[in-house]
């Protein structure tokens, strides 16, 4: 039976990279069904609402979605896409894979680094306010609960990839409460897993430490905003922002995206990286039970960027996408 995909096109370079993505799943021989949603500019231009309803009730009914990224804009009242779909579909967490592959220039080869970001609540929760003209205050949101649920996730997902180690980061000795409910919380759970070591980090020893030695790190485990910054942090550090990719994981849902943004300046261009996407197919393909086709889109990908002739400008290269999707399709096939 077809696996049927929720697929979110998105903004700026979305569309181009999404059905790059989507032409490398179908070459795998996978059978799919894709369910095209509507979010973003063009969702909030024709409805009024850039996560509509119907969106949300489709992606849940289908259970999985791949998603290109959305443009952040501010409207009156509105939170901005991204946030507005990890709290309708009560996304907690977020994977950010970063891996610096044979062929790609980086001043850290080897490092392969997964930042696990909570995403429901701290300082993006959206409790901020506006106290006078000349002063705003927002909140620090965390609970135990949630922290339990995002530490869970990041243990099982542990497991399941065989990472050895986590790294909690925070700032307790400064915000004592709710980055020391955040520590406290997510040591409660590692407990429970002596097979996978854990220990923690200030977030400012962090920042030098991935610059310092980004091999010494595994997995991350980081409060909302810090796991924000990291995730691009560590896909800089494997050389490019074009090639970062995870999923979004909730409760009985999984939404697959690159850790890039919209990159407005290549919208249209047909000459931004389109892996980034593809190594998220290739990781949706595995949460869908079809590891031997994730395992190959993942070689093939990575095949492109050893021999470095078909690859982006962010690359070194001069290929578009269609060349590269053109050259990925051709390693899964030979
Ligand atoms: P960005 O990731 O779009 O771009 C940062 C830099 O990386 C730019 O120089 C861009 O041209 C380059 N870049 C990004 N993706 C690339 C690719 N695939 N190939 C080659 N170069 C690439 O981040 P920025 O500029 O901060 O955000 C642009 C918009 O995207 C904003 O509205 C932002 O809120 C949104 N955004 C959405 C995300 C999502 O939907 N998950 C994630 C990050 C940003």
């Amino acid at each position: 039976m077809a696996h049927r995909v929720a697929i979110i096109q998105g903004d700026g370079i979305g569309p181009e990279v999404v059905t790059a993505a989507l032409k490398v799943l179908e070459a795998t021989g996978v059978a799919f069904e894709w369910d095209y949603v509507l979010a973003g500019e063009k969702a909030f231009e024709k409805m009024g609402d850039a996560v509509p309803d119907e969106t949300i009730k489709k992606i849940k009914e289908n259970g999985i979605a791949l998603k290109a990224p959305l443009t952040n804009f501010v409207a009156k009242g509105y939170p901005g896409p991204n946030r507005a779909l990890r709290r309708k579909l009560g996304l907690y967490a977020a994977v950010k894979w970063a891996k610096s592959y044979d062929g790609v220039q980086t001043l850290y080869p080897g490092v392969d680094i997964v930042v696990i970001r909570e995403t429901k609540e701290g300082g993006y929760a959206g409790a901020e306010q506006q106290v006078g003209p000349d002063a705003a205050v927002g909140l620090n949101f965390v609970t135990r609960r949630n922290v339990h649920e995002v530490t869970r996730f990041a243990m099982e997902f542990a497991r399941r990839m065989g990472r050895k180690k986590i790294t909690i980061t925070h700032k307790a000795n400064a915000l004592k409460l709710t980055d020391g409910l955040f520590l406290l919380s997510a040591q409660e759970i590692a407990e429970e897993y002596p097979d996978i070591e854990c220990d923690n980090m200030m977030v400012d020893h962090m920042a030098y430490q991935l610059v310092k030695d980004p091999l010494k790190l595994d997995m991350v485990l980081a409060p909302n905003v810090y796991g924000d910054i990291f995730a691009d942090l560590v896909a800089g550090l494997a050389g490019s922002l074009g090639i970062g990719y995870g999923g979004n994981f909730g409760p009985d849902v999984a939404v697959f995206e690159a850790v890039h943004g919209t990159a407005p300046k290549y919208a249209g261009t047909g000459i931004a990286n389109p892996m980034g996407m593809m190594f998220s197919g290739a990781m949706l393909l595995n949460y869908i039970g079809e590891s031997e086709a994730g395992e190959a889109v993942k070689n093939a990908v990575a095949a492109v960027i050893r021999k470095g002739e078909t690859v982006t400008k962010d690359l070194g290269g001069k290929a578009n996408i269609a060349q590269v999707t053109d050259a990925v399709i051709w390693e899964l096939q030979n």
